[in-house]
């Protein structure tokens, strides 16, 4: 294991810097029905569906959410870089295209079907490794473990029926999505952002997290913009 060593590090140097131009976009609904009138925190984690830097956050923050369900309105936004001369998706993904297509995956669940599932359908790819995110055999499958009716949800039409992720709207949310990534400031995968301002930065190691990096910290960062949204501190 520990031979590959470099390579990891390589491929973690990888998950860099990439620039792109900005639009609108549709941000993931509450994890289930809000009890209150209260404003949510917008928290978004800045991720290449197949960075390691990305995999990791969404395992931290796998444990973040069920504490702060309620208080949250969570995404993701891709990074990647605008590209004309792309034939499938018009943008370059570090990772390669393979890559493109799981966040086209990602987005469209995320669009069209509750927080929950669509949480449980990234977690899903992540456990299937990380080079095989993308692929439709395993959004096929995910989409089955996490309840998805490909068809019936409008997911299969956002991602394309035959799992590629070349749909019409599928590549039209990652379009924004890299948008929304560029009006953040966002630059690289994984960035933490809470309530608009970049917290912390997963790039090979912990960076710029000067409230820390742990699933409390997050909780703690998270509780504190919320009380301060709602007139509660
Ligand atoms: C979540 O954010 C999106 C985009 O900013 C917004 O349209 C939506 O109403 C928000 N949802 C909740 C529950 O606050
Ligand atoms: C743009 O996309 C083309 C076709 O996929 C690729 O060959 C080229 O390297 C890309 N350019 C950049 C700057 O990533």
């Amino acid at each position: 294991m520990f031979s590959s060593a470099s390579g990891i590090l390589l491929i973690l140097s990888l998950c860099l810097v990439m620039i792109a131009s900005a639009t609108p976009t549709d941000v993931q609904q509450s994890w289930s029905t809000p009890s209150t009138n209260r404003l949510r925190v917008p928290v978004t984690l800045g991720v290449m569906s197949r960075c390691p830097d990305a995999l990791l956050c969404e395992t931290l923050f796998d444990n973040v959410i069920p504490r702060v369900a309620e208080k949250i309105n969570l995404s993701l936004a891709y990074v990647a870089k605008f590209n004309e001369s792309d034939p499938d998706f018009g943008v370059t993904c570090m990772h390669g295209p393979g890559e493109c297509a799981g966040d086209v995956q990602q987005l469209c669940v995320a669009k069209h079907t509750p927080m929950r599932t669509w949480w449980e359908f990234v977690m899903c790819q992540n456990y299937q490794g990380r080079n095989q995110i993308g692929e439709p055999n395993v959004a096929f499958k995910c989409a089955r473990t996490a309840k998805i009716d490909w068809e019936g949800s409008g997911v299969g039409q956002c991602v394309g029926l035959d799992g590629s992720g070349t749909g019409y709207e599928g590549v039209r949310l990652l379009h924004d999505s890299v948008g929304v990534v560029k009006s953040l400031g966002i630059t690289k995968s994984c960035s933490v952002v809470i309530d608009g301002e970049k917290v912390c930065v997963h790039d090979g190691t912990w960076k710029d997290c000067e409230n820390g990096h742990q699933v409390k910290d997050f909780v703690n960062q998270i509780e504190a913009a919320y009380d301060r949204l709602n007139g509660l501190s």
